[in-house]
Order: structure tokens, then sequence, then C-alpha cells
């Protein structure tokens, strides 16, 4: 993805680099980061445009012919199972470039532009072309532009850029063990949201990189500890029993790995790579089952044929777009994607096993209850951070130790702003 050849030489990038160049470390980002529509277009193109970012997981299109569509930036893509292979594509006709697919998620037989009825097997290629002269004209030629797809344990990353970062091999290598004992493949869509956030996609990033903020959340304070990103060192008295219950809790779930060989222990990498990620298998509290308002499980049919529904949740953290809930009895993914330097899309799924019957074996509002109030408490939060930014009596202020993954989610983004601006300005 480019920006016009015609703005390029009027971009701003020297604005930018010297914005980055100033950053201070250990505080919020400068306001330009957050509305500058310059640094938006920079974002879109540096950085959405040259990462692995998290668009959906294979439950979403378990069929040949399944399909969703993503927009990042000016670019659609069409992510759609062909046979038993997930590809990308850019939503983009190679006849005179109408765009194919309109709606966010269906199925297809073949891709068929809607404007002179090109069409594309969900291999890419192109099969017919009406009126063109088959002596000279080569359907080789004119298959779908291709985008790199990457299937980590049944998470589909795409990267725009022709050079994805090579990283990615590592990183899936270290994720899969954990993530594959949930067997996505075998998982479908029990719920899906998307909701737009009145706030620039790294204030949503941000806002989930921190539990400093949790007492805003009731709902998930069922579930999740309330200690998460915090070394007992930085514990305030009112946190020390819920750190007492983690311990233990903690403890028992390291053992039940053990037993079943499920790894638990914290990877995290969160802006010592370019493909930067954190994994851990963590305790929930209460029943310690799922993310509910209970903490039992929300359906009776278990993921990945899991003897127990008591495992935690396994977290995941990637930048610069999502992170993921994993338990026993169901998954919740995030994804987050840039809609305007103001405006961010964050669509969330909920994952049940395919055979789980609705109404049968889970409840989609209790299955959702918990992330559909978090994600709208977030929502506000989000909201009040940009009103906030967009003051000019805003400057950064210092973060806290228990912020330490905010910090590290900064620290990535200017990093790798900084790298490719370097290949641009
Ligand atoms: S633009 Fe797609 S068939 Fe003409
Ligand atoms: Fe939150």
């Amino acid at each position: 993805m480019t920006t016009c050849s015609r703005l390029r030489d009027t971009f701003p990038w020297a604005d930018i680099k010297q914005l980055v160049d100033q950053r201070k470390a250990g505080y919020s980002l400068d306001a330009d980061f957050y509305v500058n529509p310059a640094v938006f277009e920079a974002d879109v193109e540096l950085v959405f445009g040259r990462h692995w970012i998290f668009v959906a997981s294979e439950g979403e299109i378990p069929e040949p012919g399944d399909f969703v569509t993503v927009d990042v930036g000016r670019a659609s893509v069409i992510v759609v199972r062909d046979d038993d292979e997930v590809r990308a594509f850019h939503n983009v006709c190679r006849h005179r470039g109408s765009r194919i697919l309109d709606h966010a998620r269906g199925e297809v037989g073949n891709l068929v532009c809607p404007y002179h009825s090109w069409t594309y097997a969900t291999s890419g290629e192109l099969i017919y072309a009406e009126s063109q002269d088959p002596a000279t004209f080569d359907l080789n030629q004119f298959g779908l532009k291709k985008v790199n797809l990457r299937n980590v344990a049944g998470l589909l990353f795409i990267c725009l850029s022709d050079q994805a970062p090579e990283d990615m091999d590592d990183v899936a290598a270290t994720i899969e063990p954990y993530l594959a004992p949930h067997q996505l493949r075998r998982s479908k869509v029990a719920a899906q949201t998307d909701i737009i956030e009145n706030g620039n996609w790294k204030l949503v990033m941000e806002n989930n990189r921190e539990c400093y903020h949790c007492g805003g959340h009731q709902e998930l304070l069922n579930s999740l500890f309330p200690v998460y990103g915090y070394a007992e060192e930085d514990l305030s008295p009112r946190l020390k029993p819920a750190f007492d219950r983690y311990v233990k809790a903690q403890a028992d779930l390291r053992q039940q790995c053990s037993v079943l060989g499920m790894p638990y222990v914290a990877v995290e990498e969160l802006d010592t790579r370019v493909t930067a990620f954190r994994i851990e298998r963590d305790p929930l509290d209460n029943a310690g089952e799922s993310i509910t308002m209970d903490g039992r499980a929300a359906s009776r049919r278990l993921m990945g044929g899991f003897p127990t529904a008591k495992l935690g949740r396994l977290g995941i953290h990637m930048q610069p777009n999502s992170w993921f809930h994993f338990m026993g009895d169901h998954a919740v993914t995030f994804s987050v994607l840039p809609v305007a330097p103001d405006r961010t899309m964050l669509r969330t799924t909920w994952l049940v096993d395919r055979d789980a019957v609705e109404g049968q074996d889970y409840d989609v509002e209790k299955l959702k209850r918990v992330w559909e109030a978090t994600n709208d408490q977030d929502r506000a939060f989000v909201q009040r951070a940009q009103l906030g930014v967009e003051s000019p009596a805003y400057e950064p202020g210092p973060y806290s130790a228990p912020e330490y993954q905010v910090e590290a989610f900064c620290n990535w983004y200017v990093s790798r702003l900084a790298a490719n601006l370097d290949t641009v300005a």
C-alpha cells in the first residue's frame, strides 16, 4: 500500500520524523500522534501496511467459498477459503479496478465482479472474461492480486507489503503450541460485534494494555484478576487480597497444565522484535473456568475436546492491532482497524466449538455479557482520552509501573514508524 505518488512529494514525512525523534520515553505520546491526519496516513501506510495484522480466524470461514472482507485504509482485502486453504486477495478487479465484494462476510462459488462480470475462482485465478479475444488475451495474466496471509493455529494475519516481516515464522513457532489445543479450525462464530470507537487506534490499543483502569470494569472483575501488569512490589493494599488469590490459582493452574502437557509460561516480546507479542496462560478468578459473570463456562461443549473447563485463559497480545482470550469453553478475538484519526473499528468475535448448539449448550447473551459490557466501558474511556488529547491543555503524562505494557506498545509503534520512515522520508 502506498501513498498516492502525486501526494508523496508534498507529504510531511520530515515533520513526522521530527515528532518521532522528540518522543519522550516513559510518557504518553504527543497530541499529534493522536489527532494529526498526516500521522494517521503514515500509521496506515507504514504500520498497518507493513506489519502482520490480525483480521479473522478460521472459525469465521469454515466452508470453501466462505469469505470476510476487511478494510485497511484505502485497501479492501478479501480473505476466502479456497478448499482447505485460506487465501487473501485485494478486492480490486483486474479489468478496470472495480471493487468486487461489498459485504463484510458471506459465501461465494466464484468471485464475480459486478461491473462486467469478470469471474475469478477462489484460488484468485481469472476464469472468465467476456468479449476478450481468446487469441490475444491470456487469462493467466489477470488473476487477483495476492495479499500475504499467515495462518497461525487458526488465527489469520495479513500483510499488505510484499516484504512481510519474516520473523512471523519464529513468532508462530512460539505461539502455536499454546494455541493448538484449542483447535480453532473446529470452532464457529457464536457472536460478532463491530463497534466504532471515537478515538485514535493507538488509544484503543493503549487502553487494552493495562489494568490500572480495571476498577471501571465490574463485570470483567468477576473473572479477571485486577493485578494484570502489576509486579508484587507495585500492589496497593487494596489489591493484595486479589493478588493472594491469584498466586494460589496460578499454582493450581500450572499443575493442571503440567498434567495436560499444555504450555503456560509467559513469553513477552512486546517491543523487542518486528512482529511483537505477549503470550501467557493465566488463571481466572472465582470458578476459574471462563470470562463470564460467575467465572463458570458459558458453553457446555468445550473447545478442543478438553477434559476440563478449568484452564484459565490463554491471553495473547499482538502488535499492532489485536488481543485474544482463549478459555476451555470459548474464545474471544479482538481486531482493531483504523478508520480516521479519531475513529477506530473494534471487531469482537466469540467462538465456540462447532458442535455446540445455541440454546442447548450455550446462551449467546450469557456468552457475550462480560465483553459486551467491557467493550462499552472501554469505548467510553477511549472517547474521554481522545477528547483530552485534542485539548490545547494536553501534555504527555507519566506512566506508572503497571502501565509498562502501554509503554511497550508505544516503544514498538514509535520504533517501527521510525524504521519505516527511513525508507520513505
Ligand atoms: S471492472 Fe470488473 S469486470 Fe470490469
Ligand atoms: Fe478496559
